[in-house]
């Protein structure tokens, strides 16, 4: 065992209460409601002269990345895209230096999105990384950098340091907001009291791990998923289906739950399971008729749920639990829930959890 727990894997998912506390430490301050970022350098006129923000990452940094598009969009007046490290270069648009990248990278040595930030910086256009490794490639050529402090992260599968970034892309959200003056304090001390509630309401989600150890074991040999989410869930389905794929071996899909009627659909049968993101939001009633759609097809759908949402138990009795949150906070919740689902089917299905094949810690070829 590792430190007690049978995996790293296992033992870094548990670690998240703490990392994403660290995340926080000395840049939040919930009493003043103020968010501290003095590591990118940046003057307030500077952040004002930005016109748009591009985000560039890949696979799970991708996902964070985009939770962290619907924080800037729905917090600041920037519009931001979100590309693949891969995919950065070989795009039309033409980059201007009014554009603000943004690299995530928890190693900080992925050759695609290093060639992303090299290639930036090489037009002039400011930088900010974010990686949890000191000293990593990223940091060295990026002129910004923010540190996740989530501490080293020895499984393959990417778990903690996803969850951390996702807490530095809201903190960055709420700091643009701040300097380019188009939040309310009193909205951003809303935010800020929230985000500081975060670690306490992962603890609460480890407390339904034996319920997802049960539901892992009844789907262990399912030989295809579906992860569908709307709005800020539709990564989180995302990251869910990466997730089970590289852990799990198990073939899987991530929608949007509104695409599923323009293709997919096609693919729902009894034997596929669908597992639907459907905590409170303004898109839960959307969701639902998703759920319902699925169901009117004999699937077996496995909802993740508010805890007081007492209506979803009427359309599917397997539902886990997450406490009650905001927009921002329950899309963090809900990926603690998926990795734990990833890792108990994969030791179900007796998957070399810590290393899976042909997968490497950090890619560095393109
Ligand atoms: C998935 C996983 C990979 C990485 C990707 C980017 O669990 O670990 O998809 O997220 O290779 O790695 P970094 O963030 O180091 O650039």
């Amino acid at each position: 065992g590792v430190c007690g727990y049978a995996h790293y894997m296992l033992k870094e998912i548990h670690e998240q209460p703490k990392s994403l506390n660290d995340a926080m430490i000395s840049r939040v301050d919930a009493l003043k409601g103020t968010i501290d970022l003095p590591e990118l350098g940046l003057t307030k006129e500077q952040v004002n002269q930005f016109k748009r923000i591009i985000i560039v990452a890949c696979g799970t940094s991708y996902h964070a990345g985009l939770l962290g598009k619907y924080a800037i969009e729905r917090l600041t007046d920037l519009p931001v895209s979100v590309e693949i490290g891969s995919e950065f270069r070989y795009a039309a648009r033409r980059l201007t230096q009014d554009a603000l990248i943004i690299a995530i990278s928890q190693s900080g040595e992925t050759a695609d999105t290093i060639a992303a930030v090299k290639d930036a910086v090489q037009k002039g256009i400011h930088v900010i990384a974010i990686t949890n490794v000191f000293g990593s490639t990223i940091t060295r050529e990026a002129p910004s950098t923010i540190y996740m402090h989530a501490g080293p992260e020895i499984g393959v599968a990417a778990t903690k340091t996803f969850t951390s970034q996702v807490m530095i892309l809201y903190l960055l959200a709420l700091y643009l907001s701040k300097q380019r003056d188009t939040v309310a304090p009193q909205e951003l001390k809303q935010m800020i009291v929230s985000l500081k509630s975060v670690p306490q309401k992962v603890q609460q989600v480890m407390e339904q791990e034996s319920y997802i150890k049960e539901l892992s074991k009844l789907f262990s040999n399912s030989g295809s998923f579906f992860f569908i989410g709307r709005n800020m869930n539709y990564p989180v389905a995302l990251e869910g289906s990466l997730k089970i794929k590289e852990i799990a071996y198990v073939f899987s899909e991530g929608f949007a739950a509104g695409e599923l009627k323009h293709g997919p659909i096609a693919l729902i049968t009894t034997q596929v399971p669908v597992v639907a993101i459907a905590t409170r939001s303004p898109t839960y009633d959307k969701t639902i008729s998703n759920i319902k759609e699925i169901m009117a097809r004999d699937a077996v759908v496995l909802a993740v749920a508010s805890e007081s949402d007492d209506s979803i138990g009427r359309l599917t009795k397997l539902v886990v639990r997450v406490p009650d949150a905001c927009e921002f906070t329950s899309p963090i919740l809900s990926s603690v829930v998926l990795q734990l689902l990833s890792y108990y089917t994969a030791l179900y299905r007796g998957c070399p959890i810590d290393k899976p094949r042909n997968l490497a810690k950090s890619v560095t070829v393109e």
